[in-house]
């Protein structure tokens, strides 16, 4: 690390898939700074990532939409490029609360472009999108060019901001931007330092599962028992959330050398179902995941997943993690912190990489910054 080392602004920094990037930013010679206001994630991460890292977690304590805030941060870190993640996520909520997914969604990316627009050169950013603006895909695998077709709130704000940054290329060329569309993120460091940490229920299958198998739920509804399906439970492409981080990475590096504008998909090309989960789960773990079928949810389709190649000729990208690895992360996270960030961690240490000293950079502890 030298003062000449690039900094790169990571909105939504100490949430799930942003941490796991700042670690994989920080391993490939980046300085991430990490801008959030704690709404859905647990300020204990900091540590948890001063300790992966062996270096300062920068913080900057704030939301997204206020733009002077945001333009100050990129400012005084100097960025060369920004990472936006902040924002909220689950397809529900949007249905129930619109106006809230608009606001945060579209207005925080407005904001964070305003703030590098106005003050500072740094002209790249990545855009976490999700495989949800298909809404239901004629067929499998999807590629870039299907059709977009969002069902959600959510998924028309994430639409929503992909256009915008399309307008924002078009009015002005030196913009680079890299949309990547998310399929299933699962999994958790191989450490267990940092992992998923859904507050209440979980929505998603792999939280929920790990959960079953922790014992604090009883059993597993699996929605739906009859899609057109192998086994009639619903198929989607999980990835493991490392290659998902590994993918960021990528990105800010083909946007800062080649300065090319893409549209990927980020998946594994590789369709689970439900139960397919669940039994590499119960290998994983050696538990057994008690499940009952349970009607389909409403709103979900049938099968999902990705068609890769563009990730790997645009980015030279690809995962390189499969379902039995994803399992066993997940569950080496929730066994090690049942309580998510909230657990205390005494035994952390001696999973711990031997802690940095004498650093020229200073002090090897999380700086947060109000
Ligand atoms: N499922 C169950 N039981 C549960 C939870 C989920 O059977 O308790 C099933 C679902 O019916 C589906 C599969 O597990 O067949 C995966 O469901 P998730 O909720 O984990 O994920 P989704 O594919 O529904 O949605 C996820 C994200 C969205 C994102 C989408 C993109 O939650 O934000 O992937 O592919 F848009």
């Amino acid at each position: 690390m030298t003062e000449n080392t690039p900094s790169v602004l990571l909105t939504g920094g100490a949430g799930y898939i942003g941490s796991h990037t700042f670690v994989a930013l920080a391993e490939a010679g980046y300085q991430p700074v990490i801008l959030d206001d704690f709404s859905n994630s647990h300020p204990a991460v900091l540590e948890r990532l001063a300790q992966l890292t062996g270096r300062r977690v920068p913080c900057e304590k704030g939301n997204v939409l206020d733009t002077a805030f945001v333009a100050e941060v990129l400012q005084r870190h100097r960025c060369v490029a920004a990472v936006h993640f902040a924002g909220v996520k689950a397809v529900g909520e949007s249905v129930q609360q619109p106006l809230m997914y608009y606001r945060n969604n579209v207005s925080g990316l407005l904001s964070l472009l305003e703030a590098m627009a106005g003050t500072t050169a740094c002209r790249s950013v990545v855009f976490s999108s999700s495989a949800t603006v298909y809404g239901n895909p004629a067929s499998v695998p999807i590629d870039e060019g299907f059709p977009c077709a969002p069902e959600s709130p959510y998924a028309q704000s994430k639409l929503m901001c992909e256009n915008i940054l399309a307008s924002l290329r078009a009015s002005d060329p030196s913009w680079r931007t890299g949309v990547l569309r998310y399929f299933n993120p699962v999994g958790a460091h191989p450490t267990g330092l940092i992992g998923e940490d859904p507050s209440g229920i979980p929505n998603n299958l792999m939280p929920f599962v790990t959960q079953v198998a922790v014992g604090k739920r009883a059993r597993l509804q699996v929605f739906g028992s009859d899609y057109p399906t192998p086994d009639g439970t619903g198929v989607r492409d999980y990835l493991h959330v490392s290659d998902l981080a590994d993918g960021h990475v990528a990105a800010v590096q083909a946007l800062l050398a080649k300065g090319e504008s893409f549209t990927v998909n980020l998946g594994t090309g590789q369709g689970t179902s439900v139960l397919g989960v669940v039994r590499a789960f119960e290998r994983a773990s050696g538990r057994p995941i008690p499940f009952e079928f349970a009607p389909r949810r409403a709103g979900d389709v049938a099968q999902y997943f990705a068609d890769v190649s563009l990730a790997r000729g645009v980015l030279g990208w690809r995962a390189t993690r499969g379902i039995e690895e994803m399992c066993r992360d997940s569950w080496h996270w929730q066994q090690r912190n049942p309580d998510g960030y909230r657990t205390q961690t005494s035994d952390t240490a001696m999973h711990m990489p031997a802690p940095v000293r004498n650093s020229p950079n200073g002090p090897m502890r999380p700086v947060v910054s109000a």
